[in-house]
């Protein structure tokens, strides 16, 4: 068979047109600029999307007709796409609040019963948090933990969708009970407020509404609770890191160059506020062949691991871009609950045991 040639992708993908807020288009994918990666592997092809910090309103549609376009060229035999993002929390910033943290700043509290908090972050959007997020959890259970999973990306819960959940939390005396799926106890702004709806967080409400998810839930007992931060370095993040004490913080990047940069800023505001960073975990960073089970290093993978040792923090493990994973995750059963017995359940499992031996639970 032929080699597929870049360019035939790039063809591809002509004509596929991302629309913004009012209908607003920066022309097709390739006038845009929005395909920042392509890469061909035998019959496979993986593609990523990057729209910067202006999610189009029919991004679902883009990567479904991307997928099926790449899909038809001649000789590919798989196509995935995956976008990536710059989402940064509208109106907030660590900087501009420090003023007002100044004046308030409450000393950390712990919430009672539970032993770890444990934030997710990355200082790019699209990189894999709240995936990993959801597997860890998953993967904490398994060696015998009791868990939570705290969606505080207010901005764009996914929590109810990579656990196909849509119900609102009961309320007992004036404590929220947080929703239960696959043994974890959860809670997400999403199950709160109806997310069609667009909401203009500002900064008093995006630290009222983080606060609440942390205090006023029944969350305890708990060995662990994950929190999926939202990307970046804004409100969530300082009320975070003043409210609660925690225990660390996973950072998640892709092998690409420009997110780890946002890596070691996501990883240098933690440093700056005295939170112990518990290891970079490298994401879609081989792609594993859903046929032949082969990996490849299509986005230079290793680029975290040389990150992570330079800059003096562990590295926890790579997790392939594959298919079923994202598969799963937008189908409500994440893939360590799916199949608990594959090699990226696996891999997931390796790193809870690597992270669980640091913080001696
Ligand atoms: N290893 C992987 N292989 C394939 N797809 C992946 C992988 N990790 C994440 N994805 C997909 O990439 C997309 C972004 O992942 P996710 O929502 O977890 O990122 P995020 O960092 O939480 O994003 P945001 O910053 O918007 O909150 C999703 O469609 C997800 O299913
Ligand atoms: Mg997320």
């Amino acid at each position: 068979m032929s080699k597929i040639a870049k360019q035939a992708i790039y063809d591809a993908l002509k004509g596929i047109i991302p629309t913004y807020a009012n209908n607003a288009t920066k022309g097709d994918l390739i006038a845009s600029g929005a395909i920042t990666t392509v890469v061909i592997d035998g019959s496979q092809v993986g593609i990523v999307l990057d729209f910067g910090a202006d999610t189009p309103t029919n991004a679902d549609a883009v990567r479904k007709s991307a997928e099926k376009a790449a899909s038809a060229v001649a000789g590919v035999a798989n196509a995935s796409v995956v976008m990536s993002a710059t989402r940064k929390a509208p109106n907030t910033s660590l900087q501009g609040n420090k003023p007002q943290a100044a004046k308030a700043a409450p000393t950390p509290t712990a919430i009672p019963g539970v032993k770890h908090i444990i934030a997710v972050a990355s200082g790019k959007g699209g990189v894999g948090k709240s995936t990993t997020s959801v597997n860890l959890a998953l993967a904490f259970q398994k060696q015998g933990l009791k868990v939570g999973l705290l969606d505080a990306d207010i901005f764009g819960p996914s929590l109810p969708m990579l656990v196909g959940l849509n119900e609102k939390p009961e309320m007992k005396d004036k404590v929220i009970q947080p929703l239960s799926a696959y043994g974890l106890k959860l809670m997400s702004v999403g199950f709160l407020i109806d997310v069609d709806q667009p909401v203009i967080w500002r900064g008093p409400r995006v630290m009222g509404a983080t606060q609440q998810m942390l205090k006023d839930v029944a969350w305890g007992p708990l060995d662990v609770l994950v929190v999926d931060m939202p990307p970046g370095t804004g409100d969530v993040q300082l009320t975070m890191v003043q409210q609660v004490p925690l225990s660390g913080a996973v950072i998640v990047s892709t092998p690409q160059d420009l997110a780890l940069i946002d890596a070691r800023k996501g990883l240098a505001m933690f440093r700056q506020v005295n939170v112990p960073i518990l290891g970079i975990l490298e994401n879609m960073s081989q792609f594993l062949c859903p046929h032949c089970g082969e990996t490849s290093d299509i986005f230079g993978h290793g680029g975290a691991a040389d990150t992570a040792a330079d800059l003096g923090c562990d590295f926890l493990g790579a997790i392939p871009l594959h298919m079923s994973i994202r598969e799963t995750g937008d189908t409500g059963a994440p893939i360590v609950a799916s199949d608990p017995n594959g090699a990226i359940a696996g891999t997931y499992n390796e790193i809870a045991e690597t992270l669980m031996k640091t913080l001696l639970v």
